[in-house]
């Protein structure tokens, strides 16, 4: 592990940081009135060397793990045989990337990581087709995200195409590990660390971003199940300004006890809501989706909260919003991206207007919600006491497995990145 970094070029780096980082909020500024977000264009330092997938070296393992069989994989529990990492250093940028057995880290104690949270991830998956082969679903918008997080906490960047190919060559090593039966895939996270051991605070001169593989079942083994939840009063997941667009660890952790919370009461999963007007933002780990008829017009609306820098950028969120525009609006529906609150979704609720609400995120595809906790009252969320799901949260989950699993019709989707 590369750790012994010089305290000089830390300093020198912070300085660049500060600049770079004071350039960027003005720019910001300038660019929209009320900055939401910081717009980390790009990470600190010089990138030296980009990632260059051919100095890839492989190590295999002479340890292969018993494959579980499918009904027994739970979510995240269980590691491939093999790992992708690579190193980055300030002044040579990154090194050659190594697939090597699965493996610890061995990090110092004072590792930048450990006390300030230098970590930022990613989530998704490769699925296997009918015929054997295996395909991504639009790896190129998480590695855009993956960037993003990356900077906005002063990590290194990297080319995308770099790192989809290397994690292609890792998946196709760790196949046999994605069962074949439908609904099976293999949830794959990248992950990038500060490494530079300094308990001083400021940009790491050193870097680990490294990919592990998890083979997993279908979210909804025995069909859709539709959840209840709690609306969140007392807490926010993400503020104007703040780094809830962003996938950091540091976003996560400090939303258990709200779910711990929610859980006790019964409920499945805790909403997001935000400031006075109770905006509805997100759920648990999800983005949210509501279909209501408009009050006025009596049309069938798609909504979900914008990407105001609040909002974690999903590509299931996106992926809906692409098919909900190609294939929904035709019918009449308007799909829309903007603020609602959840006075809205309550009274759309009482006036028979709510017609569905789901969750949208890599792990389930869609989660339908049955009624959200509100107020001391249960806002029932459209779906009849035998429905689990509702019709667009249904279609949504067909449009997109067919898409990742390249069923018939689909198998030269745009979104769907095959393997080779
Ligand atoms: C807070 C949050 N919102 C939304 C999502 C859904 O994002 P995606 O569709 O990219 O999985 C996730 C999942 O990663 C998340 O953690």
């Amino acid at each position: 592990m590369l750790q012994q970094r010089s305290s000089l070029l830390a300093s020198s780096l912070a300085s660049t940081f500060r600049r770079s980082f004071l350039v960027q909020t003005s720019s910001s500024a300038q660019r929209c009135r009320r900055a939401y977000s910081i717009h980390a264009d790009a990470s600190v330092g010089t990138k030296i060397l980009d990632i260059d997938p051919s100095k890839l070296s492989i190590e295999k393992t002479t340890t292969p793990k018993t494959l579980l069989p499918p009904e027994e994989l739970v979510f995240g529990r269980n590691f491939t045989d093999h790992m992708l990492s690579m190193e980055w250093t300030a002044s040579e940028g990154w090194l050659p990337a190594r697939i090597t057995p699965y493996q610890n880290l061995s990090l110092d104690p004072a590792t930048c990581v450990f006390h300030y949270a230098f970590e930022a991830f990613e989530g998704m998956k490769a699925y296997r087709d009918k015929n054997g082969q295996i395909r991504l679903f639009r790896p190129d918008k998480n590695m855009e995200r993956f960037n993003k997080s990356a900077a906005r906490i002063a990590l290194p960047t990297f080319d995308s195409d770099a790192l989809i190919d290397l994690i292609g060559k890792f998946v196709k090593l760790d196949q046999r590990f994605i069962p074949e039966a439908r609904g099976y895939s293999l949830y794959l996270r990248p992950t990038i660390i500060g490494t530079q051991r300094t308990l001083g605070v400021g940009p790491p001169a050193s870097a680990l971003l490294y990919v592990i593989a998890s083979p997993v079942g279908p979210y909804y083994p025995t069909g859709f199940k539709a959840v209840s939840l709690e609306a969140t009063d007392y807490a926010v997941r993400a503020w104007p300004g703040g780094v809830g667009d962003k996938k950091l660890g540091a976003n996560y952790a400090p939303c258990i006890v709200p779910q711990i919370q929610a859980a006790s009461r019964g409920f499945h999963q805790n909403l997001w809501l935000f400031g006075e007007e109770e905006y509805v933002t997100e759920v648990g780990t999800m983005n949210l989706f509501a279909a209501i008829k408009n009050k006025e017009t009596g049309q069938k609306e798609l909504l979900t909260a914008p990407l105001d820098g609040t909002i974690l950028e999903g590509v299931t969120r996106d992926s809906v919003l692409g098919l909900a525009r190609e294939r929904l609006e035709p019918e009449g529906w308007k799909v829309n991206e903007r603020k609602f609150t959840m006075q809205e979704v309550s009274d759309a609720s009482d006036e028979g207007r709510l017609l569905e609400i789901f969750g949208s995120g890599t792990a389930a595809v869609v989660s339908p919600v049955r009624k959200i906790s509100w107020k001391g009252r249960l806002v029932e969320c459209g779906l009849e006491d035998n429905q689990e799901a509702g019709p667009i949260a249904q279609q949504m989950k067909d449009w997109m497995e067919e898409i990742q699993y390249g069923d018939e019709g689909s198998e030269d989707h745009h979104w769907s990145h095959k393997i080779l």
